[in-house]
């Protein structure tokens, strides 16, 4: 009989599931036959790719030489609207990278990372692969609950993570309590303010550059991925103080960032005319979406974001699969930290009007089941 591996892997890593993502849209047509699934489950643009960056990536002559590790230009760029300078800026092969890296830098087996539950999958995940200890803190009302995360921060902790809008729940924290919570944290404590979905957000919202500049112990993290419609190519982005961005250098593999990545994203974030159509595809989704479930009467979180956090009256894997067979992928809250809530990314008008059919129509069966059906 072989011997078993079972030692080898590491015991931080013992009973741990990997990263689960969505399911595919091949993977609905393969199992259910629909020739165009609505796939609003994984946050994306629902109007494609920045046109820019397409075409930028059309005049790419080779790929055979390393590009420069260190990407100036693009860094210029990002650094350029904050009169911020090459220094403060980190990029990294999607910002999944970037939360990777500050485990790295950061985080020795027994330290302690503080963060909002349900949040972001990947914190804890990365947190365990370092071996790091997550401490959990609810949310209130469905928004990070800044005092009890405050409290819950002792000598251990080395790292906060404040996802602003918060995925799956797509909330935001106010403002000043933000700005609270920062002064208020130990100046020695990296303060990680994932904003992902920055560019959706109105007015209201707070940049965590602005919180950056009163304190320096803080990294604020942005994506390609969504905006600017560029999921695949991987890349994100980050500010912090040089030292930060030096230390997570470290941690860093060579040639992060590709070349494709770098063209596209370097046209992408002059493309204007792109980026105010998809707020404003957003915007008037949110109000389709919204509108809908308050003339339906199910509670969904304020939303920030490109996609909602909506109450069902069974279990979210329920309506998940149920709007599953009628050619709606979304994602359901119960892998989310989130029961009883599905997270539904905003489409297009007709995607959403194609969701919200199904939903209706689903919503009525689930209501005229007996009580018992529903436990
Ligand atoms: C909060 C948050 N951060 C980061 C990411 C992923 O970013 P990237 O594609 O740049 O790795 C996501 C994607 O869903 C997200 O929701």
């Amino acid at each position: 009989m072989q011997p078993s591996l079972d030692r080898l892997l590491r015991t931080s890593l013992r009973g741990f599931a990997p990263y689960k993502p969505g399911t595919s849209v091949d993977e609905v047509k393969r199992r259910y036959g629909f020739e165009h699934p609505v796939k609003l489950s994984q946050n994306e643009n629902p109007l494609g790719t920045s046109p820019r960056a397409l075409a930028a990536m059309q005049h790419i002559a080779a790929l055979s030489d390393y590009d420069e590790d260190d990407h100036r230009t693009l860094k210029e760029r990002l650094a350029r609207p904050y009169v911020l300078d090459v220094g403060n800026v980190i990029l990294g092969h999607g910002s999944n990278e970037l939360v990777m890296l500050v485990f790295g830098a950061f985080v020795d087996p027994g330290d302690e990372v503080v963060l909002a539950t349900p949040t972001f999958s990947l914190f804890r995940k990365d947190a365990q692969v370092v071996g790091g200890t997550t401490v959990e803190v609810p949310l209130r009302d469905g928004v990070h609950d800044l005092d009890a995360m405050l409290a819950a921060v002792t000598p251990k902790t080395k790292v906060v993570f404040v996802c602003d809008p918060n995925n799956p729940t797509g909330t935001r924290v106010a403002r000043e309590a933000l700005f609270a919570f920062a002064k208020a944290l130990p100046s020695d404590v990296l303060l990680v303010i994932d904003q992902a979905y920055r560019e959706y957000m109105d007015a209201d919202g707070t940049d965590g550059v602005d919180v950056l500049r009163v304190r320096p112990a803080t990294l604020v993290l942005r994506t390609a991925s969504k905006i600017y419609g560029l999921a695949s190519v991987r890349f994100g982005y980050g500010y912090a103080s040089p030292q930060i961005v030096a230390w997570l250098d470290r941690v860093r593999l060579p040639f992060n960032v590709a070349r494709p990545a770098a063209v596209a994203v370097l046209a992408a974030l002059d493309d204007d005319d792109f980026i105010a159509a998809s707020v404003a595809n957003n915007e008037r989704g949110m109000r389709q979406l919204g509108d809908a479930f308050a003339r339906l009467g199910v509670h969904a979180y304020p939303s920030a974001a490109n996609f909602v956090a909506v109450e069902v009256p069974v279990a979210a894997e329920d309506a998940y699969a149920a709007l599953l067979e009628r050619g709606v992928i979304t994602r359901s809250g119960d892998g989310l930290g989130m029961p009883g809530r599905l997270r539904v990314t905003v489409g297009t008008p007709e995607e959403n009007a194609a969701f919200l059919d199904a939903f209706e129509v689903l919503l009525a069966t689930w209501r005229a089941r007996p009580i018992e059906a529903l436990t």
